[in-house]
């Protein structure tokens, strides 16, 4: 209650991060460095997704990611394979491309299918392509705080908190979520010494007994949980920073294909609380195929120069 009189009363209008914009300017920074690359040895560096089944949000994801691969001037190839693929022959395409040299980076998109084991597929790509920053050698690095390749979600996340020029030093940043391909990661990347970090890093996740109360502390919240709209106005420190990396479907009649993307924060009330805040779709998720592409150029830098 006390929190709903906060968010009516305020007369805060958060600013809405455009995430799109920054993910354009670092997919052109990445552009320029593919084109550099081209100059230098004659070939394209070279994306691989692997896709297998017919996850339909997945199906959207990956095609987002080849186009963009491609647009950057990557080789960028999809391989599609049916969900009933056996899980030794997911594990004979990855050897596969580990072997090719003309492929610099190789991402498998997850959900596998429920007969597929996700850790075994993921610690069988090579450290050196894993673009996805998954690969238990590169967890490992993280933690270590040694260079490695860090997921796209949390770098991306990252990204535009550097964009906005959001100060982390010092910062409360509360995280909402343990997942392993955001949460989790992004906790240790924020808490890390550095300019772009040094954050006091909260976790939470299903085990936390007062959530609210956890994020009334947030200078930064960042939400990574996948239920839609649960971050309400009254779990918000007014001037805080929100960071949205949830994308549920919602069912939405009005809507042509039945149905709308939505963060795990409800926009509307919390944008009056908060000072800046990203939306969704258009906030965190054009970075995590941005931060990807500079990955996978990464690699192929690495694998070329030794960079
Ligand atoms: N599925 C949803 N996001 C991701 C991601 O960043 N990497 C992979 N491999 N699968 C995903």
């Amino acid at each position: 209650m006390r929190g709903i009189q906060l968010w009516r009363r305020s007369e805060i209008t958060a600013q809405i991060i455009d995430g799109k914009a920054i993910a354009q300017k670092v997919r052109t920074e990445v552009a320029v460095g593919v084109s550099n690359f081209v100059g230098s040895h004659g070939f394209a560096p070279g994306l691989t997704v692997v896709l297998v089944g017919d996850d339909a949000p997945s199906a959207v994801y990956v095609r987002g990611k080849e186009k963009a691969s491609q647009e950057a001037g990557f080789n960028g190839q999809v391989i599609h394979l049916p969900e009933i693929t056996p899980e030794s022959e997911v594990l004979a395409i990855v050897h596969h491309l580990n072997a090719d040299g003309t492929v610099h980076g190789i991402l498998v998109q997850l959900p596998l299918p429920d007969h597929i084991d996700s850790d075994l597929i993921t610690s069988a790509i090579s450290p050196d392509k894993d673009v996805d920053g998954m690969h238990p050698t590169n967890l490992g690095k993280l933690l270590a705080g040694s260079p490695g390749f860090i997921p796209a979600t949390p770098l991306g996340i990252q990204r535009i908190l550097v964009e906005e020029k959001v100060k982390l030093s010092g910062a409360q940043v509360v995280i909402c979520g343990r997942g392993s391909l955001v949460g989790r990661p992004l906790s240790i990347l924020l808490s890390q010494r550095g300019p772009e970090a040094n954050a006091t890093v909260t976790l939470c996740h299903t085990g936390t007994r007062n959530l609210a109360c956890a994020t009334r502390g947030a200078d930064v919240l960042i939400a990574a949980m996948g239920q839609a709209q649960v971050i309400t106005a009254d779990m918000i420190k007014p001037g805080a920073v929100i960071i949205d990396a949830g994308t549920s479907r919602v069912n939405d009649p009005t809507r042509k294909r039945g149905y709308r993307l939505s963060g795990d924060v409800a926009f509307e009330e919390v944008s009056q609380v908060a000072s800046a805040i990203t939306p969704v779709p258009g906030g965190v998720g054009p970075l995590t195929i941005a931060m990807l592409l500079q990955n996978s150029l990464r690699a192929a830098n690495r694998a070329t120069l030794g960079v």
